[in-house]
């Protein structure tokens, strides 16, 4: 049988033949290579999905069952933990050795309409240091505060993997060790129409593939080997976060220790929700076990309903920080159901059976993606821990829109978050700064209000700032 033929009987039960419609026309390299790209499609799964793509979960039941999630919050004296056990407890396993973090850095970014990987963005108010560079930096700042180097992994996909690679070289890492910077890419699955299920054809030799989502994560980092190399390294939990967030505060010390100190497997960082239609995930506890449900998943009725003290019954908002277990992602890896595809409803531009380009003004396929905090619900002992949202979370999102409109988690409304924390740690220190000035502050020179001050008292920071300055 030829390579055609017996390629289109293994297309054919799975009513994909139209894959091969420019076969004829390719030159003999396309097609070798083409041929390997339907061979890595698993499309029975794919059929699987299809076929699924309507099932609902009964969010109604789960969220009738749902309590508070176990919480060290930011106003409580009833916190089990006291703050200064708990920085201890992070600072003693930095010093140990035993934290790595990692940034999952693969998305498409496809709203904020960038060229590059998103971590590539120059978001510095003053300085435009991108993405990357501040996570570094602060990465750095805090092995120098434990006297212990953290190892700093990145995730990419296939779009982003090699400019990624080529950034990180061509800026010496901005100073981490080589033997510290881990990247390693995730996986990926196909489009397939909305309509039919039929996989989408991005080229007459390419099938239309889409990073799997952060939740890719798992697969990736254990088929890369990171996994092991990290534990037989000794390291045992991973700082988690997301690139487009530049006020994470990486392995921050009170946070590790939370964890640590409650033995838990999964750690999230939550933010008190503003409003019932805040769009962020609402992390609840459902007999005994931590689950998300998306903002999009959660009826009005329940969103909205408050505790006798005013304050929302569903309070628990996740800004996709977490503390993991290298233990709990190994034994996961091992669990096939433990990360379960969602679909997205996606405008994905493909060529039709006639070869002809086609840019869909609707919806016109599904995405399959992995979530990460659908490991929640397997994690012994996880809680959560409340952050301030105004200093610990800046999510880059959107492009910004005309000059005089800044939508919120644009880089302009970004930037000034950025800036004004840094105006408010200079103003607590007694430094006078003009207005209509931006700051920005490097988390080498400083990266703590405290440290800053310390700066301050050796003179490295003038009394009064009246022009835009990156320190
Ligand atoms: P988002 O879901 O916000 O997606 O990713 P995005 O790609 O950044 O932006 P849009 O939706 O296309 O506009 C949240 C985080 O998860 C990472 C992103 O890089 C970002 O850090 N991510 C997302 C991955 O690493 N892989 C994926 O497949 C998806």
């Amino acid at each position: 049988m030829n390579q055609k033929h017996s390629l289109l009987s293994r297309l054919a039960p799975f009513g994909q033949k139209h894959l091969l419609a420019h076969w004829d026309a390719l030159a003999d390299s396309q097609r070798q290579e083409f041929a390997a790209q339907i061979d890595g499609i698993n499309f029975a799964q794919l059929a699987t999905l299809y076929t699924n793509r309507d099932h609902l979960i009964d969010v109604v039941a789960m969220v009738e069952r749902a309590q508070e999630p176990p919480a060290y919050r930011l106003d409580s004296d009833a916190n089990a933990i006291s703050r200064s056990d708990a920085i201890q407890a992070g600072r003693d396993a930095l010093a140990a050795g035993k934290v790595a973090v990692l940034v999952v850095a693969g998305g498409q970014g496809t709203r904020l309409g960038f060229d590059h990987p998103k971590g590539m963005f120059p978001i510095g108010p003053v300085g435009n240091t991108t993405l990357f560079q501040m996570h570094i930096e602060k990465t750095i700042a805090r092995g120098r505060q434990c006297n212990r180097s953290i190892p700093f992994c990145v995730m990419t996909s296939p779009t982003t993997h090699d400019e990624t690679v080529g950034f990180f070289a061509k800026h010496k890492r901005f100073g981490l060790a080589e033997s510290d910077l881990l990247i390693f890419c995730q996986g990926t699955m196909p489009s397939v129409s909305l309509a039919d299920g039929k996989v989408l054809l991005a080229a007459p030799d390419q099938i239309a593939m889409s990073p799997d989502g952060h939740g890719g994560m798992l697969a990736a980092f254990q088929l890369s080997g990171c996994l092991d190399q990290l534990r037989e390294r000794g390291i045992e939990m991973l700082f988690y976060f997301q690139v487009d967030n530049p006020l994470v505060d990486i392995a921050n010390e009170e946070f590790l220790g939370y964890h640590i100190l409650s033995r838990s497997e999964l750690t999230s960082q939550v933010v008190r929700k503003q409003t019932p239609q805040d769009r962020v995930g609402n992390i609840v506890s459902i007999d005994g076990r931590l689950h998300v449900i998306e903002y999009s998943d959660l009826p009005d009725e329940f969103a909205t309903r408050r505790k006798p003290d005013s304050t929302l019954a569903i309070w628990a908002g996740s800004i996709a920080v977490h503390i993991m277990e290298l233990d709990f992602l190994k034994r996961q890896t091992e669990n096939k159901s433990s990360l379960p595809f969602h679909i997205a409803k996606k405008k994905v531009p493909y060529i039709d059976t006639n070869g002809n380009p086609v840019a869909p003004q609707e919806p016109n396929a599904i995405k399959f993606e992995r979530f990460i905090f659908d490991l929640l619900p397997a994690a012994d002992n996880a809680i959560v821990v409340e952050v301030d949202s105004r200093y610990h979370f800046a999510p880059l999102k959107n492009a910004n829109g005309s000059p005089t409109d800044s939508p919120a988690d644009s880089p302009e409304s970004v930037r000034k978050q950025l800036s004004d924390i840094s105006i408010e740690w200079l103003t607590l220190t007694g430094v006078r700064v003009a207005p209509n000035v931006r700051v920005e502050i490097s988390p080498l020179f400083a990266n703590t209000p405290e440290a800053l001050a310390e700066r301050v008292n050796q003179g490295l920071v003038p009394r009064d700032i009246d022009r835009n300055t990156r320190f």
